[in-house]
């Protein structure tokens, strides 16, 4: 691949970006307004300056990732890409309208993929004309970090398209696991029962939020505990999930949990909104996103 497009510039959007950028491949990212364009182009920025801090990439790669980003309002200047990433909100209805738009405007041979952590594939296949050329390429956050991308063939998707998106996937430098097409695919399958059962602990008042993360962190080595990647994942994308879950499986194990709803409901949807299961104060997320 060479020119490969991004619809949405949230924070998923913008680590896909950044990562096709890096390896070489411009990124043609796509909102229908500016202002969401202009708040990538700031988060990629302290992306790889960050990433320049650490060493991971020197200051002319970066300068050269940085350049081969194009930021457009533009759908239709997305027609020369092989291979087009949708990363917009976590919901069915945007999804599909999306992939409506982008079949319609985008010549037939243009690979749709979708960035989804559980809606099915095939649902987003069917209301397109080419559901041979569209699959799941599911990253994680933060892009830039994580190694791994789930790509979920839907119910017709061609070899010749989960080849060439494979290829793409090593293109990138990240490790690609295959997932059947059902809801959550592997990851988030095995990853809600245990956030959500985190929630339930601490509703229950089995232990301080603190304890529960400590847990995980220090007695199984994960790099977060429980309750803070819920809050780093975002409270509202996890109760998206849990529907989608429970919608296709009808296990108590997959429902959201009250707590976790509630909070929704109040707003407080973890670091994006300054509070979920912790406070983040201003001067906390910056030096939480500058560490
Ligand atoms: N570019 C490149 N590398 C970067 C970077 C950047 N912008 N920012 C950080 N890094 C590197 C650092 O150099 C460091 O590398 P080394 O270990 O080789 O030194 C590593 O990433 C960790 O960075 P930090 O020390 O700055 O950060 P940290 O220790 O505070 O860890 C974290 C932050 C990476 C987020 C870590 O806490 C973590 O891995 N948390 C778990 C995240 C997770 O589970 N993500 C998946 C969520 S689920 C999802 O996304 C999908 C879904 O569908 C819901």
């Amino acid at each position: 691949m060479d020119t490969v497009g991004i619809v949405g510039a949230g924070q998923m959007g913008s680590g896909i970006a950044e990562v096709v950028a890096v390896a070489g491949v411009r990124a043609l990212v796509h909102e229908p307004h500016e202002t969401p364009l202009h708040a990538s182009e700031v988060r990629i920025a302290a992306s790889l300056a960050k990433a320049v801090n650490r060493g991971k990439l020197d200051a002319d790669a970066a300068a050269d990732a940085t350049g081969r980003i194009i930021y457009t309002t533009a759908l239709d200047d997305l027609a020369e890409c092989q291979l087009v990433i949708e990363a917009v909100t976590e919901d069915r209805a945007i999804k599909c309208d999306v992939f409506r738009l982008l079949d319609e405007r985008l010549p037939r041979e243009v690979i749709l993929a979708s960035n989804t952590s559980s809606i099915p594939i095939t649902i987003l296949a069917q209301v397109t004309s080419r559901p041979d050329r569209v699959l799941g390429l599911h990253f994680f956050s933060p892009v830039p970090v994580m190694a791994l991308v789930e790509i979920v063939p839907g119910y017709a998707t061609s070899p010749e398209v989960i080849a060439a998106t494979e290829g793409f996937a090593r293109q990138l430098g990240k490790h690609a696991i295959r997932s059947k097409d059902r809801a959550g695919f592997l990851v988030n399958l095995l990853l809600i029962p245990y956030l959500a059962g985190a929630i339930h602990l601490y509703d229950a008042g089995y232990a301080t939020r603190e304890d529960i993360d400590d847990a995980m962190t220090l007695g199984c080595g994960h790099p977060m505990g429980p309750l803070a990647l819920c809050d780093f994942i975002g409270l509202d994308v996890i109760d998206g999930i849990c529907g989608c879950l429970y919608e296709e499986y009808g296990r108590d194990e997959f429902a959201a949990p009250p707590l976790l709803r509630r909070m929704v409901a109040a707003g407080a949807l973890g670091r994006k909104a300054g509070r979920g299961f912790y406070e983040y104060s201003p001067a906390r997320s910056a030096a939480l996103a500058s560490r």
